[in-house]
């Protein structure tokens, strides 16, 4: 019996370390089916000696039983709100207020992500969890202890040998962002509605009665501060504070930063904001706080938030607006696109007026009508989106939407595969939308680059009748040019002058510029580099197309296709004999110069040079992966400036540390196995 307590009490251990890495530190050290085997054994043991039992068993995050409703909680500490501020304005006069009411020239601040989830209170008591609530009204929440013990990335039992009598660690319960698209995608799949956003995901999962429930939505949490302590030795700064929160395994924000003044604040705020789509949370803002302890107490409240901390607030990613109308967009390869017309509204810092809908299907699953109030998405840079319908407010004329059976631009039929969601115009190059996008293809920075060909100009050649596709391009002539109208005879010799630029250029972005369907830029880069040059790829059979190292069955088909019209064919001839040209190579089916083939790096930080996308880019190009992660499985961990707990993990983890001249360096290498 002691070598089955020493047993059970060894393997809790494990596991409440095994899952600190998997769900804090995001790098787990054990496979999957190990843990579970390892799970097993101590419910197995707990089960045949129930006395086995500690309340802190990992086996514990699953299984009490559903309730009828929340208990009330008071709040021995009370859990306050946060001043909003949203201009450089606001953020100047919450610095002079600090420094007047401190008597201080300059001030240091904690700088923290606004997580956007729901706030909630751990209560230890020597060391074990022993209550959860959520904030209420801030001074009375619920008692939600049996969901938050499902929560993973929440410790059980505080890893100490001499856990504070009484500690209450305060923070946020959220979804992260690759959770909630798992969720969403598992939702769809079983026909069941979207969430609008992660936080909505979590909010519903925190107030589940039944913990079951909760425990199959993955939730995470963050900690940002204490409440009630008794025996906890506090340090004197929010930054050590959260250091210390680390140490217990609390998970705490890798962004977090302690900068000094207004400007610091400011460039906080820019640099997380440009952060922000990259972030595996979702958050609406930053949150500054005075540092020292001693100056917050000094600074105090003024009615329910503190003197000592501002919410610097990020414009709302999502919006309600009103579908006014349903457009149908013909794209470069006839798809027919289905785009939302809104009532204008103001969403991720820009003025929205239209939204793709994907497709019919995409548009029946969220049924979507015209008239319908709406919740609009845009995130980053990416396209605005319509992710919810508000059911409760669909007034009575609203329309459902129907795909036209004929193109709206050339009038031919719509068809759809019945394998496919995407409806097309069947009028090929016969359609000028198709001819114009075609060539407005053709004509991008990343194809032929011919500058200054817009979509104005397009519009104006292929409705005069002068360009019916690529190869008339480059039959034009100035006198013919400068007659356009707002066309003088400078910008014609301008674009002239592109387009016999654009004749010399490469093999790969000649292939990407024909526009064959599924074929990017990665792809025809891919292509090129097989082949070394356009007679073979023309002549390739569809065994030959897949043999192409990252080109699969369906790209393959698109190419043979493609090259099986004549059209097509003529079309790539003709471009030819109006001279474009590109360098000869030798083909190399694989072995181009691959320095960071089967490497994994990591990106961390603001590089001095490089943006995340473009460093990401050329390591793929250089044969590398780019995860998202720091494990065990990590080759180089490329960090720059403030660089947070990626850089923290990779060194405890004793994985190499580069910087972006190293990185380049490796990049530029030739590979000596060639
Ligand atoms: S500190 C006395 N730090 O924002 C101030 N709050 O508007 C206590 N929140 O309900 C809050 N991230 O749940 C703090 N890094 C952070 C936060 C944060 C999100 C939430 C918090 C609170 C709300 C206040």
């Amino acid at each position: 019996m002691p070598d089955l307590a020493a047993r059970a009490q060894a393997l809790r251990e494990a596991l409440a370390l095994y899952n600190y890495q998997y769900y804090v530190l995001d790098a787990p050290t054990i496979p999957d089916a190990q843990y579970d085997s390892l799970f097993r054994e101590l419910q197995q043991l707990e089960a045949s000696h129930p006395d086995l039992m500690t309340p802190d068993s990992p086996t514990l995050r699953v299984g009490a039983a559903p309730r009828d409703g929340f208990r009330e909680v008071a709040h021995g500490v009370p859990m306050l709100s946060l001043n909003n501020g949203f201009s450089e304005a606001d953020v100047l006069n919450f610095d002079r207020r600090v420094r007047e009411g401190l008597g201080q020239d300059e001030v240091d601040y904690a700088c923290e992500p606004k997580f956007d989830g729901l706030a909630v209170s751990l209560l230890y008591r020597e060391g074990l969890l022993v209550e959860g609530s959520t904030r209420g009204d801030g001074e009375t929440g619920e008692d939600v202890t049996a969901n938050l013990r499902t929560i993973r990335a929440i410790p059980l039992r505080l890893p100490v040998p001499k856990p504070p009598q009484v500690l209450e660690v305060r923070g946020e319960v959220l979804m992260l962002k690759r959770d909630f698209a798992a969720l969403n995608a598992a939702q769809a799949a079983r026909g069941e509605k979207a969430f609008v956003n992660p936080r909505n995901a979590a909010a519903g999962a925190l107030r589940q009665l039944d913990p079951a429930l909760t425990a199959q939505r993955p939730l995470s949490f963050f900690s940002y501060g204490v409440g009630e302590t008794r025996g906890f030795d506090l340090p004197p700064t929010q930054g050590l504070l959260m250091d210390r929160l680390a140490e217990l395994h609390f998970p705490v924000a890798p962004e977090r930063a302690i900068v000094r003044g207004a400007t610091g604040l400011l460039q906080y705020f820019d640099r997380i904001g440009r952060q922000r789509a990259d972030l595996r949370y979702d958050i609406d803002g930053v949150v500054y706080k005075v540092n020292a302890f001693r100056y917050q107490e000094e600074l105090g409240f003024v009615s329910r938030a503190p003197r000592f901390a501002l919410a610097h607030k990020f414009p709302a990613e999502e919006a309600l607006t009103e579908i006014e109308d349903i457009d149908v967009q013909v794209g470069r390869t006839g798809a027919l696109t289905p785009v939302a017309r809104l009532k204008p509204v103001f969403v991720g810092g820009v003025t929205v007026t239209n939204a793709t809908l994907h497709n019919e299907d995409e548009i029946r699953r969220k049924d979507i009508r015209i008239g319908d109030q709406v919740w609009v998405r845009r995130a980053g840079d990416v396209i605005p989106e319509v992710v919810a319908v508000v059911l409760a407010q669909r007034p009575n004329d609203a329309r459902a939407f129907v795909m036209p059976t004929h193109c709206p631009v050339c009038g031919s039929a719509v068809t759809r595969a019945s394998d496919e969601a995407i409806s097309r115009c069947s009028g090929g190059l016969f359609c000028p939308a198709q001819r114009k996008q075609a060539l407005l293809h053709f004509a991008q920075r990343r194809a032929m680059d011919i500058d200054g060909l817009g979509e104005k100009l397009v519009d104006q050649l292929v409705e005069g009748g002068w360009v019916h596709a690529a190869p008339d391009l480059y039959a034009l002539d100035v006198d013919k040019l400068a007659q356009l109208p707002r066309m003088g005879m400078k910008s014609a010799q301008n674009l002239l002058a592109a387009i016999v630029h654009s004749k010399e250029t490469t093999l790969a972005r000649f292939i990407f510029a024909l526009g064959i369907r599924n074929v990017g830029e990665t792809t025809a880069r891919d292509l090129a580099r097989h082949f070394g040059d356009l007679p073979p790829l023309l002549d390739a059979s569809l065994e030959a197309l897949q043999a192409v190292p990252e080109v699969g069955p369906v790209v393959a088909q698109s190419i043979h296709d493609f090259l099986a019209e004549p059209h097509n064919r003529e079309i790539i001839a003709r471009l030819q004999q109006q001279g474009i040209h590109w360098p000869q190579a030798a083909p190399e089916p694989s072995g181009r110069a691959q320095p960071l083939a089967g490497l994994t790096l990591v990106l961390t930080g603001t590089l001095p040079h490089l943006s995340r996308t473009e460093a990401r880019v050329r390591i793929e190009n250089a044969g590398g992966k780019v995860a998202g992660s720091v494990s065990k499985r990590t080759h180089y961990v490329v960090a720059g400036e403030d660089a947070g707990g990626k850089l923290e993990q990779a060194r405890a983890l004793g994985v190499p540390v580069l910087d972006e001249a190293q990185l380049l360096s490796l990049l530029n290498q030739e590979t000596s196995s060639q």
